[in-house]
């Protein structure tokens, strides 16, 4: 008979039973459910609601049974619906009366919020480490290829040379939000939901506040109505995954064009790279693939919770039992994928040549060449106009404007001189983009410090 079978005459049918439970889900906050019930049990006992040796054996018992989860050890009944059922009920039968008095002036529907709160808690915090790894990491690569020029790209067309060390380290800065936004997450779920009861409190003399403390929360849920029923703080953890899964999926599809033959701005190690079946000669950034696919998940996960908790009305409903599955998938594959972005990167060769003489092609200097002009006199918008023409000649001839002799370039204008050719250097042009926050070897080295500073 399940725990609440007292007012009922007939038992659930195996199917009934097996599509209502979540044991299955509620294993992964098993340690969380036990945290939960020691608070409850010690401060039920301090308020002397039950005896002291009644709470010490709650205690020892649970310590048991969460030792034995632990270690793989404890034996799961299917016939228990949820993990709240199967720890209570294993407990009375190890300890007797004393395991029937720990639900006092509880009901799963807190109990449940304080387990998803605690576990939400701790997934943001690996989360949050995780992704301090993964910006140490870009830093690194930053580090490591400080002066590396590649081309910039607007539209996926060259548009100006920048280092490749900047380039890493705006991801850094996209992780640096994304850790922001896991910050957040974390704190809304810091807040204590037990003693709300079922829904509008109880009756015994509950201390909420020390199981506040006990538990480690920062604050206690002022409405018993809105702490079994918000969910909130899980769709703002999905939303803290799906955006650093976006950020990811970026960086991987990068990733995978760079590895490819056209581009060869990098070589990903064998460890990061699978072959294929029949074509012998392949090496495919499945890696890199497979972190970009696993993006829609996540952002499904956002979605089905959004939808689950649509025109829920106050208070607990049974719909809310869905709301666990998808925050830890969210969380487990972002986590997943952080590290194998992290491998990825420390591994990845960067060929510094390729990126370099790429980035001297598709004209990736005419800005400079126009400011050339400007800033001896001519106005910028006839500048531009003036290496326009330049580019289009040069396009006809099937060379670039490093090709064309001085004479050819005082036809254009009279401005031009000898000391043209420094504004044709792609390495030069980045080093000249000296501003806060530009590409100039010397911004990005104060970038780079700025960066390893919010570490
Ligand atoms: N297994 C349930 C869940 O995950 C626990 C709360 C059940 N409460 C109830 N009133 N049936 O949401």
């Amino acid at each position: 008979m399940a725990l609440w079978g007292g007012r009922f005459e007939g038992g659930v049918d195996a199917f009934t039973q097996e599509f209502g439970a979540s044991l299955e889900v509620d294993k992964n906050m098993a340690q969380q459910d036990i945290r939960g019930s020691i608070a409850h049990a010690t401060m039920l006992a301090e308020q002397g609601v039950i005896s002291q040796e009644d709470a010490h054996a709650i205690v020892a018992g649970l310590t048991q049974i969460a030792n034995e989860i632990e270690a793989g050890t404890f034996v799961w009944n299917v016939d228990d619906e949820d993990v709240h059922m199967a720890v209570e009920r294993t407990l009375t039968e190890r300890i007797g009366a004393a395991g029937g008095r720990l639900h006092t002036g509880r009901s799963r529907n807190d109990q449940v919020a304080t387990d998803i709160r605690l576990l939400a808690k701790d997934l943001c915090a690996e989360l949050i480490e995780g992704n301090h790894e993964l910006r140490r990491v870009l830093a690194d690569v930053a580090q490591n290829n400080l002066d590396v020029v590649m081309p910039g790209y607007t539209h996926l067309q060259h548009a100006q040379p920048v280092l490749f060390s900047h380039h890493m380290l705006a991801y850094f800065w996209m992780f640096s939000r994304d850790a922001t936004r896991l910050q957040a997450a974390y704190d809304a779920a810091d807040a204590n939901p037990l003693g709300a009861a079922a829904l509008a409190g109880t009756t015994y003399p509950l201390n909420r506040a020390r199981t506040t403390e006990l538990l480690g929360f920062s604050r206690t849920i002022p409405n018993s109505l809105d702490a079994v029923s918000d969910r909130d703080y899980l769709l703002d953890l999905e939303y803290a995954c799906a955006v650093s899964m976006m950020h990811l999926s970026r960086l991987c599809e990068e990733i995978v064009l760079w590895s490819s033959s056209e581009f060869g701005y990098i070589t990903l190690s064998d460890s990061y790279s699978t072959g294929s079946s029949i074509m012998p000669q392949k090496k495919n950034p499945d890696f890199a693939e497979l972190t970009r696919g696993k993006t829609g998940r996540v952002y499904g996960d956002l979605m089905a919770l959004l939808a689950t908790c649509k025109s829920l009305p106050m208070a607990y409903n049974k719909d809310l039992q869905e709301c666990k599955e998808g925050p830890i998938d969210a969380a487990r594959t972002l986590g997943d994928c952080m590290a194998i972005m992290v491998g990825m990167l420390q591994t990845l060769t960067v060929n510094e040549d390729r990126m370099l003489a790429e980035a001297g092609t598709g004209f990736s200097a005419a800005t400079d060449v126009a400011d050339y002009l400007a800033k001896r006199g001519m106005p910028f918008r006839e500048a531009h106009a003036v290496v326009g023409h330049l580019v289009l000649e040069c396009e006809k001839r099937g060379c670039g404007l490093e090709d064309l002799t001085l004479a050819e370039l005082r036809e254009a204008s009279e401005l031009f001189q000898e000391d043209v050719v420094g504004t044709l250097d792609p390495a030069g042009i980045a080093r000249a983009r000296t501003t806060y926050g530009g590409t100039g070897n010397e911004a990005v080295r104060a970038q780079l410090a700025e960066a390893l500073a919010t570490l």
